[in-house]
C-alpha cells in the first residue's frame, strides 16, 4: 500500500491525515497508516484532483492549436486529472465511426483521464453514439458549426433522456445577435447579448422534455436566473476573473463573449454564493497567429485548462472564496454530474490527488504551462500551481514539472 500524508481535505475539511491506496484507489483514510512506500507532503494541502468536464483538445484535425497529449499534459500542471473533450473538431464527432476513430487515434496519448462528447445532429443520431460519455449541442454557431435547429435539439433532448444521458448545452440565441458598429471586445459583447443566453435558455427550458441538462459557460446573473429548471450550471474561469475592458484584443474573443465588469463580478458573487454548480475551463485554444488577426476574423475561444484551478486556489488565499466552494465545483460536483468513482478523498474512490502549498504564489506564465498554442489570457496574474500531482496513485507531476504521460485512461475504464 502506498500512502501519501499531508493537510486532506477531508468531508469538509483540512485535517493532517493518511491517504492508503492500493490498484490506483483509496482504501483507507486514518490519522495515521503505515505502507509500503510512504510520501509525507508535510503541511502542503492535498485536494482531490480538479475535473474539468469542458476541454477542446482539438483533435482530430485541429493540432496546430493542441493535442490530446500536449492538452492533458497542461491539464496535469494545472491539478486536473480528468478531461471532458469537446466534438468540434475537423471532422466533428458526430458519427459512430468519428467516434472509435477519435477514441482510437488518443488512446494511450493522455496524461491524465478523459472522457469524449459526441455531438448528434438528429435524434436518430442518438442510439449510434451511445459509446460517448455525454453529448454536446450548440444552439447557435460558433468554432465548428454544429449548431442544430430546434427540431433537431428536440430531438435529440428526446432521445438523450431515453438514453439517460447528459447533455452540455451551449446557450446562445443566433436570432438575439445584433450587428453593432463597437468594434473590439465591447463591440463582441454586444453582438452576442446576454439576451441571447437567456433567450435560448428560455427556448430550452420549452423543449428540454425529461432531458439531463447541463448549462455550459453562463455568463450572467440573468443567464442563471433563466436555467431550466434542475439543469445544472457550469462557469468558466474568463467569465469569473476577465471582463472587456482587458486590453486582450482577439486573444480575449471568446464565445459566449467577456461581458462588463459589473457582470464579471454578479457572476462571481453568484458562484461564491453557491449558484453554479461547476467550473469548467471551456480550454479553446487557436494559434497566436489566428488571435493576432483582424478582430473580426478571429476565431473566439481561449486556453485555460491549466490556470482554472491554479487562479482559483490563489483567490481562496485571498479570501475571496472558500476552499470548499473549489473543491465542490472543481471536483466533487462534476464527478457527481458526470458519475464519476472520483472528485473526493474517499475510500473506494480513484486516487486522483493535488498537492499544492497555497503560500507559494507564481505569477501566470505562459511558458510554464506548456500549451502548444503558447500564450494565455491570465498571463501576469497571481496563482498557486501545484507540487506534486498523483493519476490514480502516480505521480504525474513533481516538483511542479511533468513527472509521467501517457497514464491517462478513458473514463469507462475508471467507472468499472
Ligand atoms: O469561444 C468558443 N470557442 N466558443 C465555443 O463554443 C467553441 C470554442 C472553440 O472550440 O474554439
Ligand atoms: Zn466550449
Amino acid at each position: 500500500m502506498l500512502v501519501i500524508k499531508g493537510r486532506v481535505f477531508y468531508r469538509g475539511r483540512l485535517e493532517p491525515l493518511s491517504i492508503g491506496i492500493d490498484e490506483g484507489r483509496i482504501v483507507a483514510v486514518r490519522k495515521i497508516l503505515r505502507g509500503d512506500e510512504e510520501v509525507d507532503h508535510g503541511d502542503a494541502l492535498v485536494l482531490p484532483g480538479c475535473i474539468d468536464m469542458h476541454v477542446h483538445l482539438r483533435e482530430p484535425g485541429l493540432t496546430e492549436k493542441e493535442d490530446f497529449a500536449s492538452g492533458t499534459r497542461s491539464a496535469a500542471l494545472g491539478g486536473v486529472t480528468t478531461v471532458f473533450d469537446m466534438p468540434n473538431t475537423r471532422p466533428p464527432v458526430s458519427t459512430r465511426p468519428d467516434l472509435e476513430e477519435k477514441a482510437a487515434r488518443v488512446r494511450g496519448r493522455a496524461a491524465v483521464d478523459y472522457g469524449l462528447y459526441a455531438a448528434p445532429r438528429s435524434g436518430s443520431a442518438v442510439p449510434r453514439l451511445l459509446g460517448a460519455d455525454a453529448f454536446k449541442v450548440y444552439m447557435a454557431e460558433s468554432t465548428g458549426s454544429l449548431q442544430i435547429g430546434t427540431e433537431e435539439l428536440e430531438e435529440v433532448l428526446a432521445a438523450s433522456a431515453e438514453a439517460d444521458r447528459l447533455v452540455v448545452v451551449h446557450a446562445e440565441d443566433a436570432g438575439k445577435f445584433t450587428t453593432p458598429s463597437t468594434r473590439g471586445l465591447e463591440g463582441h459583447h454586444m453582438a452576442r447579448p446576454k439576451e441571447s443566453e437567456v433567450s435560448a435558455l428560455q427556448l430550452l427550458s420549452k423543449v428540454r422534455g425529461e432531458a439531463r441538462l447541463h448549462v455550459a459557460h453562463v455568463t450572467c446573473v440573468e443567464a442563471l436566473d433563466a436555467i431550466p429548471e434542475g439543469a445544472t450550471t457550469e462557469a468558466s474561469p474568463h467569465h469569473l476573473l476577465l471582463d472587456f475592458r482587458r486590453d486582450l484584443k482577439g486573444f480575449g474573443k471568446v464565445n459566449p463573449p467577456l461581458r462588463p465588469p459589473e457582470d464579471r463580478d454578479a457572476l462571481w458573487r453568484a458562484f461564491v454564493d453557491g449558484r453554479i454548480d461547476v467550473v469548467a475551463s471551456d480550454h479553446a485554444p487557436h494559434t497566436q497567429e489566428e488571435k493576432e488577426g483582424p478582430f473580426d476574423e478571429v476565431p473566439s475561444g481561449v486556453p485555460g485548462v491549466a490556470t482554472a484551478f491554479p487562479l482559483l486556489l490563489r483567490k481562496v488565499k485571498a479570501g475571496a472564496l472558500t476552499l470548499e466552494r473549489l473543491v465542490r465545483t472543481m471536483a466533487d460536483r462534476p464527478a457527481e454530474i458526470l458519475g464519476l468513482p472520483k472528485g473526493l478523498i474517499e475510500v473506494g474512490r480513484d486516487a486522483d490527488l493535488v498537492v499544492v502549498d497555497p503560500r507559494r504564489t507564481e505569477t501566470v506564465r505562459a511558458k510554464r504551462i506548456r500549451y502548444k498554442c503558447g500564450w494565455t489570457p491570465f498571463e501576469g496574474m497571481d496563482a498557486c500551481f501545484p507540487q506534486t500531482v498523483y493519476l490514480r496513485g502516480d505521480a504525474v507531476v513533481e516538483h511542479g514539472e511533468t513527472a509521467a504521460e501517457n497514464l491517462g485512461r478513458p473514463i469507462t475504464a475508471a467507472k468499472r
